[in-house]
């Protein structure tokens, strides 16, 4: 009697578990199902021919068509996703917008014969049916227009979130009212996994909206500062050389690059691809869309000449080991408190700077020894109105 009574008992809790269990795994299930619900279709039944032929295009670049082929699959050096590790090879985006208004045989003599040292060793052994790579092009006509597969916030992403909101109400409104689950632990636990979950995630959301320190972007040209700066010795001032006289340093023009790429036309690392967009961009004098890193707010006024330019202070201060980046990353927050300690430790060269001249008064001083080192404090970096307007 007692035994058939917990029984009962146990299964009813049993049931509410798992049901609990069912609809958190669901929810956590909603981004994987339905990415791989749409590489599952196949293209047998589809009546558009032309979107089977794309299909078979994409199978083909990613490796997925069973063949005896020599080398890798396209997408092992064209990636589809943009990513903040550098990857040299140009991405399946940048390829596809390059041949899109191109046609065919145009595109057949780009991939098959080589015309360059990085790209002979890359496209080795190809051998390919006409059939095949006709088939890559359509997928990457296409995918030209559609876009990579996105990796940035999802809607699922949302709809996540508020059904953890659903789940966390439900377990709270159970451990007061209901008390449906028997073991309080069950319910305390599905509550703590589920905050922590939404922390997490707005942790993360906030983190890519306040793009500051480590900011580090793909760019439309993979520009290395390691190659120049590094690697070719060449000096900051000679690509930004409004930095020691201007408010900003700026970013060279395409005119600029040219004085060298007219005659480097290969890189050691990504080919010719990269120099052909900067010859390309040189002569169609279309802009670069660079991505800026550094940011201040309006309400901040801050001038490289003031500091480069008169206190002498080294680029390295604040931008941290360019020479070593091939990816440009923000090392420093650019928040107040930065700006105001490094006026509180950094001593001003008085001596052979003419702009200090007029700062006699502190010039007598250091003289009759009343303060012995002056700091950039000392002459009003950290006065209010030097900084905002
Ligand atoms: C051959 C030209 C060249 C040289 C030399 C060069 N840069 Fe740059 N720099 C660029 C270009 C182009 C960009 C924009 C692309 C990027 O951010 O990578 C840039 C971007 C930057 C940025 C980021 C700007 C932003 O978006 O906020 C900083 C900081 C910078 N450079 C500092 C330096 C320093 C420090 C040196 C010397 C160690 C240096 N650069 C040498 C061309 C150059
Ligand atoms: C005292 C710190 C400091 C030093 C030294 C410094 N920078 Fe900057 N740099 C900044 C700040 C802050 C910004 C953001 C400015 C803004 O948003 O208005 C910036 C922005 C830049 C940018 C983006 C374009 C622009 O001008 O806004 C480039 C490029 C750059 N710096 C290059 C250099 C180079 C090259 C040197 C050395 C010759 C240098 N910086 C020295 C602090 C510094
Ligand atoms: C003072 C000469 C000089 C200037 C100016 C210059 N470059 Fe370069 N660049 C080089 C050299 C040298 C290489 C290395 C070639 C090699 O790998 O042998 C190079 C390589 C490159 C590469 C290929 C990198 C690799 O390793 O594959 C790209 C992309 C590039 N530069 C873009 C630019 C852009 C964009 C500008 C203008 C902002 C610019 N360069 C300005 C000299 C210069
Ligand atoms: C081992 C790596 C690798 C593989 C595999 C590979 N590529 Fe490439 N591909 C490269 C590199 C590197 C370049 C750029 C070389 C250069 O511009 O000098 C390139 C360039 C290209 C270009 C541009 C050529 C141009 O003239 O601008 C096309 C188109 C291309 N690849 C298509 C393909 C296709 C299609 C496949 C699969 C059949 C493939 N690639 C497989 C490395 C690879
Ligand atoms: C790496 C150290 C360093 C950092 C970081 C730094 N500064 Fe400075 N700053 C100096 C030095 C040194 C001077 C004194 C040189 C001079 O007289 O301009 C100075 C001077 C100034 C002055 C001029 C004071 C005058 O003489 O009128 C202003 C304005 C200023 N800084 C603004 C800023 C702002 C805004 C930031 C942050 C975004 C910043 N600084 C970050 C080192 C720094
Ligand atoms: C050396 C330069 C400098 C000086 C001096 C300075 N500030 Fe700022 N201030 C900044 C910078 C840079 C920011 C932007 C910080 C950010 O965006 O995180 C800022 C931001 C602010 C903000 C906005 C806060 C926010 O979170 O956006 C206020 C308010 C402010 N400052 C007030 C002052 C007051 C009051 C003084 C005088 C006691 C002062 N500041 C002196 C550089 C300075």
């Amino acid at each position: 009697m007692r035994k058939s009574y917990l029984l009962r008992h146990f299964f009813l809790r049993l049931k509410a578990f798992i049901f609990l269990l069912l609809l958190s795994l669901l929810i956590f299930n909603t981004i994987p199902l339905s990415a791989s619900s749409v590489e599952d279709e196949t293209d047998e039944f589809t009546e558009d021919h032309s979107h089977g032929d794309i299909q078979r295009g994409e199978r083909f670049f990613k490796g997925l068509l069973p063949t005896d082929r020599k080398f890798e699959s396209c997408v092992s050096c064209h990636i589809l996703t943009h990513s903040d590790t550098l990857n040299w090879n140009p991405s399946a985006m940048d390829i596809a917008q390059k041949f899109k208004g191109k046609d065919f045989a145009e595109f057949q003599s780009a991939v098959m014969q080589p015309n360059g040292k990085k790209m002979e060793a890359s496209h080795k052994d190809f051998k390919i049916e006409e059939e095949d790579l006709k088939k890559v092009k359509l997928y990457l006509d296409d995918l030209a227009v559609t876009g990579p597969p996105s990796t940035g916030p999802t809607i699922n992403q949302i709809v996540i979130f508020l059904l953890l909101g659903l789940l966390m109400t439900f377990a709270l409104l159970d451990l007061i009212f209901f008390h449906k689950i028997k073991y309080r632990f069950v319910t305390v636990l599905i509550l703590i996994v589920a905050l922590v979950v939404q922390v997490k995630m707005v942790a993360d959301a906030a983190i890519n909206l306040g793009r500051s320190q480590n900011y580090a972007p793909d760019q439309p040209i993979k520009f290395s500062h390691k190659v120049h700066a590094g690697d070719n010795q060449i000096d900051c001032k000679y690509c930004h050389h409004t930095a020691e006289f201007g408010k900003s340093a700026g970013i060279p023009a395409m005119e600029l690059c040219m004085n060298c790429h007219v005659l480097v036309r290969e890189g050691a690392n990504s080919g010719k691809f990269e120099i052909a967009k900067v010859i390309d961009a040189n002569e169609t004098k279309k802009p670069v869309e660079w991505v800026r890193l550094h940011n201040l707010p309006d309400h901040v006024f801050f001038s490289h000449a003031q500091h480069v330019g008169v206190g002498k202070v080294d680029c390295k201060q604040c931008h941290g080991a360019v020479e070593e980046m091939d990816i440009m990353k923000q090392t420093s927050d650019l928040s107040m408190g930065w700006c105001i300690n490094c006026h509180r430790d950094t001593k001003v060269n008085f001596k052979d700077n003419a702009y200090y001249d007029n700062y006699m008064k502190l010039h007598d001083e250091l003289k009759g020894g009343g303060i012995d080192t002056i700091r950039a404090v000392n002459i009003g970096a950290n006065d209010c109105m030097r900084c905002h307007y």
